[in-house]
């Protein structure tokens, strides 16, 4: 039997391990993978996005339901392909996105639209697709949407989104469901609205939608917010107005340090109880229910694999500059994030322990990864940063004109796959012209 190391803290809910040669995923060494690929360079490990979704389908097996992926976490087409073969649906926020799930082969009518700002053209479309439902923010989207579909003789499913007021109890820029966020329709308006819907042009009601923000470790926020869905669900369903679906949405946290957040499986269960109750004690049919999961299905399942460039200790603060910057991960800059940083091969006799800031090379100050990290470096270590799968690529930029990081997905037998290709200094100049005035010389 082969005896490894146990697995450390920091570890625990990833794919990621240690053996022989050094940290690994699918028994494939990511040492090795930044030798081939370079650095900065996100991991995903296909295996553990696909055990991520299946722990919520698992849980929703029997019940009438569908796990929509919140593409906003990663969209890369080759994680949106995986998550449909799955069978997942999807929750998009703008016509890219529903390009890209159809580009991925995913289902249209599997889809739901969300957003405070859709625009015409991106809600034709959505239309034109046959989607799934368009999850409407305001009174104002109301009435374009009514106008659109008349307009194309097509019938749009909605749903409103409301907005529950129910404090999720995370970081400030990432909740959503507070009275005082710019995310859905209050709830004192939300029944006027629906009596509007069902008498709109163009518009058939089917669902009634929600969602109170991200990163959220504990139930109740979610069970709250319920409670507050079902009552107007019943209230509906008293005027005469059906609602088939139910969408949750997403916002199930990840251990990106010591968070302890509810399993897919507790969460789910716990939720289906309470509509069954519902359902049984209002004698109203058990509705479908929708989620729309992003970070706690790929979180997890990703690295950002760095190499350190140079030391700088100093007197009272020692940085190692690295060669991932904010622009490759945005997280801690905007919102202080914590994201846990293990060495990817043993420390060697040149390394000095010290308390380190990672930063990166771009110009600002609130360009750091981590900070005051006691960790043994030398300059050429590779490092991972964890929890990078969501909301990592897909906040990147080519800020300071970096080019954007490869992504590589790692396949159960440890094949690894760039799923996109580190971008080219032409990748980045490709859309810009010198107008013509400016090309003369004199
Ligand atoms: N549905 C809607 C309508 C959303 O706005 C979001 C996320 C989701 C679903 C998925 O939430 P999740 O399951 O991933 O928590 N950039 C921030 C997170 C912003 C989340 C925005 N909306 C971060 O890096 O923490």
């Amino acid at each position: 039997m082969m005896s490894h190391p146990p697995k450390p803290a920091a570890l625990i809910d990833t794919p990621f391990s240690y053996d022989a040669s050094g940290l690994s995923c699918s028994g494939r060494s990511l040492a090795e993978l930044a030798k081939r690929h370079g650095t900065p360079l996100f991991v995903y490990s296909e295996t553990a996005i696909a055990d991520a979704y299946r722990r919520f389908s698992d849980a929703a097996a029997g019940e009438n339901s569908l796990i929509c992926y919140a593409l906003k976490a990663n969209p890369n087409i080759a994680v949106i392909r995986l998550l449909a073969r799955l069978g997942a649906g999807f929750d998009i926020v703008s016509l890219g996105e529903l390009q890209r799930v159809l580009a991925a082969g995913g289902r249209a009518d599997r889809v739901v639209f969300s957003g405070v700002g859709k625009r015409a053209e991106e809600i034709r479309a959505a239309l034109e697709a046959g989607i799934k439902c368009i999850n409407v923010e305001s009174e104002a989207e109301l009435h374009l949407i009514s106008q659109l579909a008349a307009d194309m003789g097509a019938v749009a499913p909605i749903s409103l989104r409301v907005n529950p007021d129910i404090d999720a109890q995370t970081h400030p820029y990432i909740s959503t469901g507070l009275r005082n966020n710019k995310f859905g329709i209050p709830m004192q308006d939300a029944l006027r609205l629906y009596r509007d819907a069902s008498r709109l042009p163009g518009l058939a009601v089917h669902g009634l939608d929600c969602h109170i923000g991200s990163q959220i470790t504990s139930l109740q926020p979610f069970l709250d917010s319920l409670d507050r869905v079902l009552e107007l669900a019943a209230t509906l369903h008293r005027e005469g107005i059906a609602i088939h679906h139910l969408d949750l949405g997403g916002g199930l946290g990840i251990r990106y340090a010591d968070e302890d957040p509810p399993t897919p499986g507790d969460m789910l269960r716990a939720l289906f109880r309470r509509i069954r109750q519902w359902s049984q004690s209002q004698g109203i049919a058990m509705p479908e229910v929708l989620f729309e999961f992003g970070r706690a299905i790929v979180g997890n399942a990703g690295v950002l694999l760095t190499r350190v460039e140079l030391l700088k200790p100093g007197l009272d603060h020692h940085f190692a500059v690295i060669d991932a910057a904010m622009n490759d991960l945005m997280r801690p800059a905007l919102y202080d994030a914590w994201h846990e940083v293990v060495r990817v091969l043993p420390p060697g006799a040149s390394s000095l322990r010290k308390r380190w800031d990672l930063v990166g090379p771009v110009c600002e100050s609130g360009d750091w990864i981590a900070r005051g990290r006691e960790i043994d470096l030398a300059a050429g270590d590779v490092l991972a940063i964890l929890s990078a799968g969501a909301y990592g690529m897909s906040m990147s930029s080519n800020y300071n004109s970096r080019p954007r990081a490869a992504e590589v997905l790692i396949d159960p037998e440890g094949g690894d796959h760039v799923i996109r290709r580190r971008e080219t200094f032409q990748d980045q100049i490709l859309a810009e012209r010198v107008p013509l005035h400016l090309l003369d010389p004199s």
